[in-house]
């Protein structure tokens, strides 16, 4: 388990990203490509908030963070679901360069949303991910670009907010202080360490033996974002 920035962002993640456009379009595609597609692997799986709606759409779901705090808010959402469906959702500890043995192989999916950026080794990930999906199982992927424009998108979420009558004194507050974390988070070289075009992934992805690509593209976060989605 480690501590880092992202205990300071468990603070606000869940209040931000629930009312972040850009986030719940990125989710709803991720939603989109695993339809039908029944159990789903979410690697850094954060505070649980794309698990959640798989498991309610009644995929079976593992996710797994190496960050306690983070970990901590998935664990209560997990707890907060009717009995039926924590039988089919297990948030555990790991790290996604190794994925933990709770983790059984065969998944329909893995998801990686926002999370290859903080990883020195993604090729380690992307194998992890390949070594756990049955063929014709997708890997979903999503990450920056480059160095995101953390002002572009604060600006045009805040137009959106505005514009739809939620800019209020409680979004405000959170907003501020998420603002300052990812400021820092976006700025530090040693935060933010990986970076893909999705040409440049689907390319590194085919050399690791994936085979077909159902999704690439940068259209996510105002064009911040990278998107790829590509199966076993
Ligand atoms: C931007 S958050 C994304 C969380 C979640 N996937 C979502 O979409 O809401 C990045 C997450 O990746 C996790 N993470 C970063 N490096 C990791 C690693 N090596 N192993 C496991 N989790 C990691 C962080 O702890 C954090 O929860």
């Amino acid at each position: 388990m480690v501590d880092n920035i992202w205990t300071e962002f468990a603070r606000s993640y869940d209040v931000i990203c629930s009312q972040l456009n850009c986030y719940q379009r990125m989710v709803a595609k991720v939603l989109r490509d695993t339809e039908g597609r029944r159990y789903v692997i979410d690697a850094g799986c954060g505070t649980g908030l794309v698990s959640q709606p798989l498991v309610e759409r009644g995929h079976t779901v593992v996710g797994f963070d190496n960050n306690l705090a983070m970990l901590g808010l998935a664990m209560v959402r997990q707890a907060g679901m009717p009995e039926e469906a924590r039988r089919w959702w297990k948030v555990l500890e790991g790290d996604v360069r190794s994925f933990p043995p709770g983790v059984p192989g065969e998944a329909d999916a893995v998801v990686l949303n926002n999370v290859l950026f903080y990883v020195r080794e993604p090729e380690l990930v992307l194998r992890q991910c390949f070594e756990h999906l049955k063929p014709g199982g997708v890997v979903i992927a999503t990450g920056p670009r480059q160095r995101p424009d953390l002002h572009k998108v604060m600006v045009r979420s805040i137009e959106e907010w505005k514009a739809e009558g939620r800019w209020d004194e409680a979004l405000r507050a959170a907003a501020a202080y998420h603002v300052d974390v990812t400021r820092r988070l976006v700025t530090d070289p040693t935060e933010m360490v990986t970076f893909f075009e999705p040409d440049v992934l689907v390319d590194t992805l085919r050399r690791l033996g994936f085979s077909r690509v159902l999704a690439a593209d940068s259209e996510d976060y105002y064009g911040e974002n990278f998107y790829v989605c590509v199966a076993r």
